[in-house]
C-alpha cells in the first residue's frame, strides 16, 4: 500500500485544489505579485494552413505549472518559440491566456536563432540533460554554448525585472535552462523572492563534476531563496555536489547551502497533475466519442488487448527498450499473435540535435522489425504514431489501454504516468513503469521494471495481462487515491508554503493543518 495516499487518508484532510491554493497565494503573497519563468511557454501561436492555432507544449513542466497560475494569477515569461507568436501579443509582448478563460498573462521574450541554437539546442540539452540524466548519452560542452547560455539567462532577467517594475514579487523558475537567472534577479533587486524548481534528475557529485562552469552555475543556483527537486535523493546530490564543488557552508541537517552570508533551503516536492480535472475530463462524451475513433482507427475488433506508450521522442525515455520488450513478449507467449497491439505515440523533439534524429530513425527501423516479424494479414502489433493530438485523443488512449508502459531509462518524474492513472476513473488498466522515473517512489502500486531489462519488462505485460480483475482494481484504486492526494495543488502549496515559511514561519502553521 502507498504510504503517501494512506497517510494523507488516515489524517482525515481532503485533497487540495485550485481554491486552497488560489486562498494561500493571496492569503501569503497578497503582497507580492507572482511572476513565474521558464524557456517553453504554455500556449503556441503556430500557423497553420493560412489560419493561427493556439496549442499547448507538450510538456509535463507546462502542464503543471498552468494549474498554479490559474488559481492564483499572475506573469509567466517564457521563450516565444511559435511560428505566429510575435503576430498575437501586444506591444509589451503581453498575450492573455488560457485563450479560452483568460486568468493570467504570458510574457514572451525573443530570441534569435544562434542564441537559441547555443542555449537552448546547445549547453541546456546537448549539455545539461544528459548530464543530469544518467541514459549512457554523453554530453557535449561548447565554450560558444556556454556565452549563449549566459546571454539568454540575462535577455530573461532583463524581462522580468521588467516585468516586476521593482514591486516586491515572487520569481519561480523552472528548470535547467534558467540556472543563472536567480543570481542575476538578487544582485539587482534583493528584495525579491525567488525560488527554482529543477524539473529533471541531479546526478551524483563524481558526475557532475565534468561541467565545465560548475562553479559559476552553482552559483547563479545560489541566487535562490529556495531549490527543489522531485527526490530527495537528488537534494542530497545537489547538496554534495555544492560541498564539493563550490565555497559554501553546506548544512545537512537543515538541508541548505549558506553562500556569503545567504541561505539557499533545498527541498524535495515531487511534481504532480491537477487530477481532479483530468480525472473528470476522462469521463467526458468528447472522450469516448475518441474511444471510438480510436478502435476505427486502429482496426480493433473487440477481441484485442492493447498496450500504450506516450512520449516525447527522447533517448531518456527508453522506447527502443520498450519495443524489444513487445518483440520478446510476442516471442515468448505466441497465443497473442494475432491479438494484441501496442500503440507508441512519439511526439517529435528537439530534432536540431544530431543524437534525436538517430533515435528517431531507430524507433522507425525498430516499429517496422517488429512488424515484419509478426504482423499477418489482418494484423500488426506495433502502430507506432508521430503525433502529439491533444488531451482528449491522449486520455481516449489511456482508456482503451490493457496496460500502460512508462519505462523511461532515468527521468525527473515522468507525468505520463499520473495522467494514466487520473483518467481511469473505471479503475481498470495496469501501470507497467520503469523504477528509474521519480513517479515510481509515489506510485507503489504500478508493476515496478527496470527499463534495460527486455526481459523484466516483458514479464510484466504477461503479469498485466494475467492480473486478475479484482487486484488490478485494487492496484488502480490506490494509485488514485495517492496521485488524488498528491495532486498539483498539494504540489504547489507545499512549495508556497516553504517559501511563506521563511518570511512568517508563525502564520504558515495555520495552513500546515490543512494540507495533506
Ligand atoms: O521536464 C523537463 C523538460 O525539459 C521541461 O522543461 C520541458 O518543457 C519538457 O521537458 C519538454 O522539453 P522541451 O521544452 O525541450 O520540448
Amino acid at each position: 500500500m502507498s504510504s503517501n495516499g494512506s497517510s494523507s487518508r488516515a489524517t482525515g484532510l481532503r485533497p487540495w485544489g485550485r481554491e486552497d491554493l488560489g486562498r494561500f497565494a493571496r492569503d501569503y503573497f497578497s503582497d507580492r505579485r507572482i511572476i513565474v519563468v521558464s524557456n517553453r511557454e504554455p500556449y503556441v501561436h503556430q500557423w497553420v494552413g493560412g489560419r493561427v492555432e493556439c496549442l499547448p507544449p507538450a510538456s509535463g513542466m507546462a502542464a503543471a505549472i498552468g494549474p498554479i497560475l490559474r488559481a492564483a494569477g499572475g506573469t509567466w515569461v517564457a521563450h516565444g518559440s511559435g511560428s505566429a507568436d510575435r503576430r498575437t501579443v501586444d506591444r509589451n509582448d503581453h498575450v492573455a491566456v488560457p485563450p479560452d478563460n483568460p486568468s493570467y498573462v504570458l510574457r514572451r521574450v525573443w530570441l534569435t536563432k544562434e542564441q537559441e541554437a547555443g542555449y537552448y539546442y546547445g549547453l541546456s540539452n546537448e549539455g545539461l540533460w544528459p548530464l543530469c540524466h544518467v541514459a549512457f548519452t554523453r554530453p557535449v560542452f561548447r565554450q560558444e554554448d556556454w556565452r549563449r547560455y549566459r546571454e539568454v539567462n540575462e535577455v530573461f532577467a532583463r524581462a522580468v525585472l521588467e516585468e516586476t517594475g521593482g514591486e516586491r514579487s515572487l520569481v519561480f523558475i523552472q528548470d535547467y535552462h534558467l540556472a543563472l537567472l536567480p543570481r542575476l534577479l538578487k544582485e539587482r533587486d534583493p528584495n525579491l523572492l525567488v525560488a527554482q524548481f529543477w524539473h529533471i534528475p541531479w546526478p551524483n557529485r563524481e558526475v557532475f563534476r565534468v561541467f565545465p562552469w560548475s562553479e559559476e552555475l552553482l552559483d547563479g543556483l545560489l541566487g535562490n531563496d529556495l531549490i527543489g527537486f522531485h527526490l530527495r535523493y537528488h537534494c542530497q546530490n545537489f547538496l554534495e555536489t555544492l560541498d564539493q564543488g563550490l565555497e559554501c557552508r553546506v548544512d545537512q541537517e537543515r538541508s541548505e547551502a549558506v553562500r556569503g552570508g545567504k541561505a539557499t533551503a533545498v527541498r524535495c516536492f515531487p511534481i504532480s497533475i491537477d487530477f481532479e480535472s483530468q480525472s473528470t475530463e476522462a469521463a467526458s462524451p468528447a472522450v469516448t466519442g475518441e474511444m471510438d475513433r480510436w478502435r476505427r482507427e486502429l482496426g480493433l475488433s473487440g477481441g484485442e488487448v492493447v498496450g500504450i506508450g506516450l512520449d516525447r521522442l527522447d533517448y531518456t525515455k527508453g522506447i527502443p527498450e520498450k519495443l524489444k520488450a513487445v518483440d520478446r513478449f510476442l516471442e515468448q507467449n505466441p497465443s497473442y499473435v494475432g491479438r494484441m497491439v501496442f500503440v507508441q505515440v512519439v511526439v517529435p523533439s528537439r530534432s536540431r540535435i544530431p543524437t534525436y534524429n538517430a533515435l528517431s530513425e531507430e524507433v522507425t527501423r525498430l516499429a517496422e522489425e517488429v512488424n515484419w516479424r509478426w504482423s499477418t494479414d489482418s494484423w500488426r502489433p506495433v502502430a507506432l504514431l508521430r503525433n502529439y493530438e491533444g488531451s482528449v485523443r491522449m486520455m481516449a488512449l489511456h482508456r482503451l489501454a490493457d496496460f500502460c508502459l512508462v519505462t523511461p531509462l532515468h527521468d525527473g518524474m515522468n507525468l505520463v504516468a499520473k495522467e494514466f492513472v487520473a483518467s481511469r476513473f473505471d479503475e481498470d488498466g495496469v501501470l507497467i513503469l520503469s523504477n528509474f522515473a521519480g513517479s515510481a517512489r509515489d506510485l507503489e502500486e504500478a508493476l515496478l521494471v527496470n527499463p534495460f531489462s527486455v526481459e523484466e519488462t516483458a514479464g510484466a505485460i504477461l503479469k498485466a495481462l494475467d492480473m486478475l480483475p479484482e487486484e488490478r482494481r485494487k492496484r488502480m484504486q490506490r494509485l488514485r487515491e495517492t496521485v488524488s492526494y498528491r495532486n498539483v495543488y498539494w504540489w504547489a502549496g507545499k512549495v508556497l508554503r516553504s517559501l511563506a515559511a521563511r518570511e512568517i514561519p508563525a502564520q504558515v502553521e495555520r495552513w500546515e493543518t490543512t494540507l495533506p
